[in-house]
């Protein structure tokens, strides 16, 4: 069962929007999946609590309260796990860490979230010492605009090139849909247009997202 786990040093980047609509790609194509929400805050438990009926078959939603984020993820028999951990530095983000058969590190255009994303990165790096394994990662663009990537974001991306950080293709753009389901229960699959601008194009992008995060799953659990 890979796992895939959510990881920011910030809150505010995207790793809770993001892990509901991954998630929510991977259940509406009919795979069973666990969404471990470590947050304390409990966004997604929540979500899931308000709306019962809505949320999908083929989606388990747990609430890792306390230390029991290792616990939830080393018990799940779901075939995919995604974890939105905390946007700090405590150990149940280390843990979720040392699970992790990929990390995404959420990211928007700015100069401060690219210092962040690196820290986030040496972070990951101390991890592998300390567990004595490889942990993927790919950091990607949240909340980007949906019409053009500016200079400042095309500046960014150099410089994470320049540091051997590896970047997701496919960002998650900034559109209404991404959120509503946390007002309205659901997922992106049950918005109608009525209800928001083009959930049409949200959908599109969720699924370039999963496909290239699956993608990423067997280039390294090949490599
Ligand atoms: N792709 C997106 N499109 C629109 N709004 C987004 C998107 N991603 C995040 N947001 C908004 O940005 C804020 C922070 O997102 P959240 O997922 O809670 O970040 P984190 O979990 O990293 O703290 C929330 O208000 C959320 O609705
Ligand atoms: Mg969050």
């Amino acid at each position: 069962m890979p796992t895939i786990v959510f990881a920011s040093s910030k809150g505010g980047v995207g790793k809770t929007t993001s892990a509901l609509t991954l998630a929510s790609v991977l259940a509406a194509n009919e795979v069973p999946t666990a969404l471990i929400d470590a947050d304390p805050n409990a966004p997604i438990a929540k979500w899931a609590e308000r709306f019962p009926s809505q949320v999908p078959q083929t989606l388990t939603v747990r609430h890792a309260l306390g230390s029991k984020v290792a616990e939830l993820i080393d018990g799940a028999q779901e075939p995919f796990v995604i974890v939105d951990l905390e946007g700090s530095r405590n150990v149940e983000v280390s843990v979720g860490l040392s699970r992790a058969d990929l990390a995404l590190i959420p990211m928007k255009g700015s100069q401060l979230d690219a210092d962040e994303a690196a820290n986030v990165v040496q972070l990951i790096g101390r991890q592998e010492l300390i567990f004595k394994r490889k942990i993927p990662y790919r950091v990607f663009f949240a909340q980007t605009s949906p019409v053009i990537a500016d200079k400042g974001m095309r500046n960014i991306k150099a410089q994470l090139e320049a540091a051997g950080i590896p970047m997701l293709k496919t960002s998650m753009v900034d559109r209404a849909a991404f959120k509503a389901p946390f007002q309205l229960g659901g997922t992106i699959y049950s918005l109608t247009p009525r209800e928001v601008r083009n959930p049409q194009s949200a959908v599109e992008n969720a699924e370039a997202f999963a496909t290239e995060v699956r993608d990423t799953l067997i280039a390294e659990r090949d490599a």
